[in-house]
C-alpha cells in the first residue's frame, strides 16, 4: 500500500502556496543507468501565504537526494526531513536560493510519467504530476517560474536535445557527450515543462503571423516515420490562422516544436514550445492512416497548439479548475474541425460520443462535477466529464451570448488573466460582465454533477391557435450528492408546419418572432406558450443538442420519419433517425425475449431507402451525413438506455435489423457502393472522405448478407485499394461479419495485411483494435492469441488500448460473457499493469466499474473481480481509487 493511497484532496481545502519559485535553473545529465538532476530555485516566501516561519515543502518522488545547498552552503541532514512524497526544511530566509542535487532512473520508469524513455529517447511528461519524480519542487500549478534548462548527453545516441522555449547555447563536451541550454523567456507551471533527447529528424516549415512574425515550426520524428509528417504541419498551420481569425490569438515564441513519441500514457501534451504527442496522434500518411485518424490528428495537433492560450498563458490554480483548460480547449478545437469540415457531421459525432461514454460516466459510481470538489488521484479525473461536458457547457454560455459577446468575454479573459493561474469562476464571471446575465444558475453546471432528464409533452389548441410546450427536468442523484437542484437549460427549438417549414415564433405578445427559440429552462416544471401557431406543427427539439441532457418526447413513427427528412437542424434530422431506430429496436427485443422471429418496421426500411435514394439523386448532398443517417444507434448506446442492460439480446437484435435492412435495401446499397467508388489518387477532402464513408457503410451491410458476390466485393477493395481507408474498411467488413462461409478467407486477409504492414507500428496497432474490437461473441481465445502475438507489449499503452481496451470497451457480448471469462481476463492486466503503469491500469479498469448496469450473476462476476484486484498487494493510488469508489455500498 503506497503512502498516498486513500488521501482525498479536497477543493474546499486550497491554501496559496507558501513559497514563489521566480526562477528555475535545470541542468539535467541523461546516462544510460541513471539520470542527474541539477536544480537551483530562486525562492521567496509569498505574502499571500501563511507568512513567516512556514516551512518550505518541497514534493518529490521516487527521488535520490544526493546534495542539498541553500544559497551556496552545504545543508547538515538536521536541516531537513526527506519522506518519501516530500522535502521538508523547517527555516528558510525570506528569499534564497536551494539547489539540490538528485538521481534518478528514467531508463527504469515504465509509468511513462515524469521523465522516461521511449524505446530510443527520453522524454517527460510532467502533467499533472510528473515534475516532482524530476526534482524536488513545488509542483503545482499555481506556482509560475521561469525555466532555464541544460540538457546534457551522449551525441552519438542523443544528437538533438529539445527544451521549452529558445536555445541559447550549445557544445561539446569530452567523452563524446554534449549539451544545449534553453530559456523559456514565459513564466509557467512546472506541469508544462519538456524535455526530449534523441537521434531525431527535424521536418521545418514557418509560419508568419497576422502581425508579420516569423515563426519557426519543427516536427521532430524518428527517421523511419519522416514520411508522415506533411499533414500534422498543415494542420498545425490552419490551427494557427484560425485562433488568430477567431480568437485573435496570435503565437508568442519564435519556435514552435512538437516531437512524436511512441510510448505515450495520453495523446498529447502542450508543453510551452514542444507539444509532445503520441505518435498515433500525428504522425499521417495516405497509405498508413484512416480519414477517421487523419481528422482526429487535426483536431488532437488544434487542440494543443490552442492551449497556448487556454492553458499556458492563462492556466489553472488548482487541478479542482482542469475544465478551464481542457473544456475551454475542447470546445475550440471542435469548433476548428467545424469550420475546418462539415459541421453538422462533427456535431453528430461529438454528441454520439458524449451520450455514450460521458452519459454513462455520469451515471456510473466515477461520476463527478465538471468542477469535482474531492479526488484521491488526479490522473483520474481526466475524464469524459471533464472534457465532453465541460465543453459542452461553455458551448452553452457561448450560443447564450452569442458569437460577438462571446468573442468579447474571451478577449477579456485572456487580457485580464494573462500570465496567472485562474479558476472557472473567472472565466463564467468575464462571460457574465461582457452580456450582463446573471449565470448563477448557469454555474450548477460546474458543481452538480449527474445527466438531467428533460420530457417535453405538447399541447395544440386550435381554438386559441397555440401551441403549448411542457418542459420538466430531473436529475438522478450521483455518489455523494443526493439532491440535485434544477439547471438552467438553454432548449432550442423550432415548430415545423405540414411542409416542413418553420412557423414564425412568438412567445406572447410582446416577443420578438423567430424561426427558432431558445428556451430557458430553469425549473422543474414549465410551460412554454407559442402563439399565432396555425397548424398542428411538429416540434424540432433540442436543436444542435443545445444542453448535454436526455430529451423525451412521446413522437410517433411518422413524426421521426417526417422529422428525418425535413428538418433545417442536422442534429435533430439525424436523432429522429435514431429514436425511430430504437422504437424498432425495442419491438425487436420484445420478440427476441419472446424466442420469436421479428420482422423489421417497414418506416425504418423506408426512411434508409429514402435517405439512400437521396445521395444517388442530389449530386451534391452531404454524403457523410447520409452516412451518419443509416448507421443503427451503437450496441453502447443502446445499452446507456436500459436499466439492466440485456447484452445478448442488444447484439442479436441489432444484427438482425442489420441484415434485414441489407435483405429489404440491397439494391439501393449496391448502387450507393457503386456510385461511391473512387479510383482518383487518395485525397484527405471533406467530399472524398465523405464517399469513402458512405460506401464502406454500405458495404458493412452487404457484408451481412454472406453472398459470394460481396465476399468478392470485399476482396477486391482490399487488393486494390490505394488507401488505408478503404484497404481497412474492407478488411473490418470481413471481421465484423464473421460466418462459416468467409472464414479461411477472412484469415487469410487477415494474415495478408499484417505480413504487409508489420513494419508499420501505427497500422499494426490499427490491426490489433480491428481485431479486438469486432463485436463478435466466443472471441476471447483470438483476443488471447493477439496478447501472446509478436506485435503486443504490454508496457506501450497504444498496444494495450488496441488490444484490451478494444475488447473491453468494443465487444460487449465478449467481454461479458456469461462466464465471466472476459472479466477475469480483464482482471489479471490490470493487476500487470498496475505494477507497470498505474494510470493506464486505472484507466481500462473502467468497463468493470460499471457492473451495477447488469444482472445479479453478471453483477457477482464483476464485483468479483474488483474485490480480487483489491485485494493485491501494493494498489497504486490510481487502481485503488476507482476501486474503491466502484465497491462503495
Ligand atoms: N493536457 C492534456 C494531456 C494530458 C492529460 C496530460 C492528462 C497528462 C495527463 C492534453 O491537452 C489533452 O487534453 N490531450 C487529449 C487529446 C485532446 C484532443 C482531447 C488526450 O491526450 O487524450
Ligand atoms: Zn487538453
Amino acid at each position: 500500500m503506497k503512502e498516498s493511497q486513500g488521501k482525498t484532496v479536497y477543493l474546499r481545502d486550497y491554501r496559496e502556496p507558501d513559497y514563489l519559485i521566480d526562477e528555475t535553473e535545470l541542468d539535467v545529465r541523461l546516462f544510460e543507468d541513471h539520470t542527474l538532476v541539477r536544480a537551483r530555485l530562486r525562492l521567496r516566501r509569498n505574502p499571500e501565504g501563511q507568512g513567516a516561519g512556514a516551512p518550505l515543502v518541497l514534493d518529490g518522488r521516487h527521488l535520490e537526494l544526493l546534495e542539498l545547498k541553500l544559497d551556496g552552503a552545504l545543508l547538515p541532514p538536521e536541516r531537513y526531513e526527506v519522506s518519501a512524497e516530500q522535502l521538508l526544511i523547517a527555516q528558510v530566509p525570506e528569499i534564497f536560493t536551494l539547489e539540490s542535487l538528485v538521481r534518478i532512473h528514467p531508463e527504469n520508469n515504465t509509468t511513462l510519467d515524469g521523465l522516461y524513455k521511449s524505446r530510443v529517447m527520453f522524454c517527460t511528461q510532467c502533467e499533472a504530476e510528473g515534475f516532482r519524480k524530476i526534482t524536488y519542487y513545488l509542483d503545482r500549478p499555481d506556482v509560475l517560474s521561469s525555466f532555464t534548462t541544460r540538457v546534457e548527453a551522449d551525441k552519438a545516441r542523443y544528437p538533438v536535445l529539445l527544451s521549452n522555449g529558445n536555445p541559447i547555447a550549445r557544445g561539446e563536451l569530452p567523452d563524446g557527450r554534449h549539451f544545449v541550454t534553453w530559456q523559456d523567456p514565459f513564466r509557467k507551471p512546472c506541469y508544462l515543462f519538456a524535455l526530449v533527447a534523441g537521434d531525431l529528424q527535424a521536418v521545418r516549415d514557418s509560419f508568419i503571423t497576422q502581425s508579420g512574425r516569423v515563426i519557426e515550426l519543427y516536427l521532430y520524428v524518428e527517421t523511419k516515420d519522416l514520411d508522415k509528417c506533411e499533414f500534422a504541419m498543415g494542420s498545425l498551420k490552419r490551427a494557427m490562422r484560425w485562433d488568430e481569425e477567431v480568437y485573435g490569438r496570435e503565437y508568442d515564441l519564435d519556435i514552435f516544436m512538437i516531437v512524436a513519441v511512441d510510448d505515450f500514457n495520453m495523446g498529447a501534451m502542450e508543453n510551452k514550445g514542444l507539444n509532445i504527442f503520441n505518435s498515433s496522434c500525428v504522425l499521417a500518411n495516405p497509405a498508413t492512416t484512416t480519414d477517421f485518424s487523419f481528422q482526429r490528428i487535426e483536431s488532437i495537433v488544434a487542440h494543443e497548439y490552442f492551449h497556448n492560450w487556454s492553458g499556458n498563458r492563462v492556466t489553472c490554480r488548482d487541478w479542482f479548475q482542469l475544465s478551464l483548460k481542457e473544456g475551454f480547449t475542447v470546445f475550440r478545437d471542435a469548433e476548428f474541425s467545424a469550420d475546418m469540415g462539415s459541421r453538422a457531421v462533427n456535431r453528430i459525432e461529438d454528441v454520439g460520443f458524449l451520450r455514450t461514454v460521458q452519459f454513462a460516466e455520469d451515471a456510473g459510481p466515477m461520476a463527478h462535477s465538471v468542477r469535482p470538489e474531492s479526488y484521491m488521484e488526479i490522473s483520474n479525473f481526466y475524464t469524459v466529464t471533464i472534457y465532453e461536458k465541460g465543453s459542452e457547457v461553455v458551448r452553452m454560455m457561448a450560443n447564450l451570448l452569442g458569437p460577438q459577446k462571446f468573442r468579447a468575454a474571451t478577449d477579456l479573459y485572456f487580457a485580464r488573466f494573462d500570465g496567472q493561474a485562474v479558476t472557472t469562476e473567472d472565466f463564467v464571471r468575464c462571460m457574465e460582465e461582457i452580456s450582463g446575465m446573471d449565470l448563477t444558475q448557469f454555474r450548477r453546471w460546474y458543481t452538480q454533477a449527474g445527466t438531467p432528464r428533460l420530457t417535453v409533452k405538447r399541447e395544440y389548441d386550435a381554438k386559441n391557435r397555440e401551441y403549448l410546450l411542457t418542459v420538466s427536468q430531473e436529475t438522478p442523484a450521483t455518489p455523494r450528492q443526493p439532491h440535485k437542484e434544477p439547471f438552467f437549460i438553454p432548449l432550442t427549438v423550432a415548430l415545423l408546419d405540414a411542409k416542413g417549414k418553420e412557423l414564425p415564433l412568438q412567445l406572447g405578445g410582446n416577443d420578438t418572432v423567430s424561426s427558432s427559440k431558445v428556451l430557458q429552462v430553469t425549473e422543474a416544471t414549465q410551460t412554454f406558450r407559442f402563439t399565432n401557431i396555425p397548424e398542428q406543427p411538429v416540434p424540432s427539439l433540442l436543436r444542435g443538442f443545445s444542453a448535454p441532457v436526455k430529451l423525451s418526447c412521446d413522437f410517433s413513427r411518422e413524426e421521426l420519419m417526417f422529422l428525418m427528412s425535413h428538418d433545417g437542424d442536422g442534429f435533430v434530422r439525424w436523432e429522429a433517425g435514431q429514436q425511430l431506430a430504437l422504437q424498432v429496436f425495442d419491438d425487436g427485443l420484445a420478440a427476441w425475449r419472446e424466442g420469436k422471429e421479428y420482422a423489421i418496421d417497414q418506416r425504418l426500411v423506408q426512411a434508409y431507402r429514402d435517405v439512400l435514394r437521396a445521395s444517388l439523386e442530389q449530386p451534391d448532398i452531404d454524403k457523410a451525413m447520409i452516412a451518419n443517417l443509416i448507421l443503427l444507434p451503437s450496441e453502447a448506446y443502446i445499452a446507456e438506455q436500459m436499466t439492466v442492460v440485456e447484452v445478448e439480446g442488444i447484439h442479436r437484435v441489432r444484427e438482425s435489423l442489420r441484415r434485414q435492412l441489407a435483405q429489404a435495401l440491397l439494391g439501393e446499397l449496391s448502387a450507393v457502393y457503386q456510385a461511391n467508388l473512387n479510383d482518383a489518387p487518395y485525397e484527405y477532402a471533406a467530399e472524398p472522405v465523405a464517399k469513402r464513408a458512405l460506401k464502406n457503410t454500405a458495404l458493412n451491410y452487404l457484408m451481412t448478407l454472406q453472398s459470394p458476390e460481396w465476399f468478392a466485393a470485399a476482396r477486391r477493395q482490399f487488393e486494390q485499394a490505394n488507401n488505408m481507408t478503404d484497404e481497412s474498411a474492407a478488411l473490418r467488413a470481413f471481421i465484423n461479419n464473421p460466418c462459416a462461409a468467409n472464414a479461411a478467407l477472412r484469415d487469410e486477409l487477415v494474415e495478408r495485411f499484417y505480413q504487409k504492414w508489420k513494419h508499420e507500428t501505427l497500422v499494426v496497432e490499427q490491426w490489433l483494435s480491428m481485431q479486438s474490437a469486432a463485436p463478435v461473441a466466443d472471441n476471447l481465445p483470438r483476443i488471447q492469441a493477439l496478447i501472446r502475438h509478436e506485435a503486443f507489449d504490454l508496457r506501450n499503452p497504444n498496444k494495450v488500448r488496441s488490444v484490451i481496451g478494444a475488447f473491453c470497451n468494443s465487444n460487449a457480448v465478449g467481454f461479458h460473457a456469461a462466464d465471466g471469462s472476459g472479466y477475469a481476463f480483464l482482471g489479471d492486466y490490470v493487476i500487470e499493469l498496475n505494477q507497470l503503469n498505474p494510470q493506464i491500469a486505472s484507466r481500462q479498469l473502467t468497463p468493470l466499474t460499471r457492473w451495477r448496469r447488469y444482472d445479479a450473476a453478471r453483477q457477482a462476476l464483476m464485483k468479483a473481480q474488483l474485490q480480487r484486484i483489491m485485494a493485491q498487494p501494493e494498489l497504486s493510488a490510481d487502481v485503488y481509487e476507482v476501486l474503491s469508489k466502484s465497491l462503495q455500498e
